[in-house]
Order: C-alpha cells, then structure tokens, then sequence
C-alpha cells in the first residue's frame, strides 16, 4: 500500500526566548501514513503536536530530518509550491476555527478557493461550498455570520472550508476541543465519514482517547519521540 505521508529522522528545536538554549520540542521521529488512512495524535500537553502538524501543513520548518507528503519533498519546494501545497494538498483544521467575523459561512468556506490555484472557478466555487455545508449539516446557515452559530456548526465550517479544494489530507488539531460530548461525536463522525467515503487522509490530533480509538491508527508523543500505540 502507498505511504502518502513518509516522514523520517525529523527533530525540531525552537531557540529560547529568553536564553541561549535551545527547546528540543521532539527528535527522531519517524512516521509513515498510508494513502486513505485514519490517524490519531496523542500526548500530554507541549509533547509536540502541533509542532508536528504544523510541519505537515508546512506553517513551519522542521530543524533537521525529512519529510515527504504526496511524494513531494517538503524540504525542496519554491515558493510558489509551498503556496500551492498549503492551499490544494492539506486542508487545515484548527483548534479554534478562525473564520472571518464579517464573512457569511458560504462566504468562508470559499475563501480558499479564491486564491486562484485550483479547477473551480466562479459560480462552481459557490455552488461546491454550498454543497459542502449541506454535506456538514449546515445547508440552513449560508448567510449566518460566524456569531450567529455554535461553536459545533463553526467547528463544522471549518471542516467544509478545509475541503473546498479537495486536498488529499486533512490535519485536524484538536477539532473537538473546545465541543461538548453530542457535538464532539458529531464531528468525529463527520470526519471519519469523509475519511471512508471520500478517502482523505486523515490526521488527527487529540486529548481524547475515545476521539483517538475512532482513528485507524493511533500514534503517542513523550518525552521527545513518538510511538505507536496501536
Ligand atoms: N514558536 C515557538 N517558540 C518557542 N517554543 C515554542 C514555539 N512553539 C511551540 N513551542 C514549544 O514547543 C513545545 C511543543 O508545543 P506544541 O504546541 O507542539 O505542543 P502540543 O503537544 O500541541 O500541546 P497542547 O496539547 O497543549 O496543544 C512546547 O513546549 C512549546 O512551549
Ligand atoms: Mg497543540
């Protein structure tokens, strides 16, 4: 089976704010996910996660160590590449939604699309965010504005506008963080069946173990390597 991501050797230090130290986040970390797969990411708080997520959706650099996803070497990409790969190969799930206060949820979930890198064009990019929310359950709220919805139907936009380009993997960092238990397995349902029936990849970063058990794989940060749990 093909590895869509293949990670290997990465370790990532972060200089100190306030001393010439370093902070060794993580080291040696190796990782490989099968194309179609389901991924969770556990560990204690600061173990590295996001850290790692981050490297992923390349919103950072690793400080040594190699990394390929879609069998693009991260390390080896132009500008114009990274561009296109944050924007048309990963999706982005953050912990807090970040949505645009005075965009409407239709409006939100095309942003991506505008950036002129993919197919969809024009009426296409509309009509294709508005059948992602229906696909989320929010068919009855184009027109709302981030305010006038709840934190699950935000969380639930997001999720649409980090597939408004089709991207091959979704990294989601802690997407039911800040939920209650119903919209919680609301969520992960909604992940896991995109992950089954339109075979994104899925990546998954999470506090919760029961969250975590739903992936196929389950991986654990500590103390500065990662290891797989099941
Ligand atoms: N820009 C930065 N500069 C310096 N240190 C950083 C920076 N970003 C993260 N760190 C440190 O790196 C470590 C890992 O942070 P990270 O955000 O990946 O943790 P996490 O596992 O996602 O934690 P949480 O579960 O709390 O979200 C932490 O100790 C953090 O303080
Ligand atoms: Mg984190």
């Amino acid at each position: 089976m093909k590895n869509i991501i293949e990670i290997s050797n990465l370790s990532k230090s972060f200089p100190s704010p306030n001393s010439e130290e370093t902070i060794d986040v993580f080291s040696q970390v190796d990782l490989e996910v099968i194309k179609g797969s389901s991924v969770a990411i556990v560990g204690p708080s600061g173990s590295g996660k996001s850290t790692l997520l981050n490297i992923i959706g390349l919103l950072d650099q690793p400080t040594s160590g190699n990394i390929q996803v879609n069998q693009l070497n991260l390390a080896a990409l132009s500008e114009q590449a990274v561009a296109e790969y944050r924007n048309q190969t990963v999706g982005f799930v953050f912990q807090s939604h970040h949505l645009l206060p005075s965009c409407t949820v239709l409006e939100n979930v095309m942003v991506p699309a505008l950036a002129g890198f993919g197919e969809i064009k024009g009426d296409d990019t509309m009509d294709r965010a508005a059948n992602l929310l229906e696909e989320v359950g929010l068919g009855h709220r184009l027109t709302h504005l981030p305010s006038q919805i709840s934190g699950g139907e935000k969380q639930r936009v997001a999720v649409a506008r980090a597939l408004i380009n089709n991207p091959s993997v979704l990294l989601a960092d802690e997407p039911t963080g800040a939920l209650d238990s119903k919209n919680s397995d609301h969520l992960i349902d909604l992940l896991k069946q995109l992950n089954e029936v339109k075979e994104v990849t899925l990546l998954m970063v999470t506090h919760s173990l029961e969250d975590a058990n739903q992936m196929k794989k389950a991986f654990r940060f500590n103390e500065g390597s990662l290891s797989q749990d099941r």
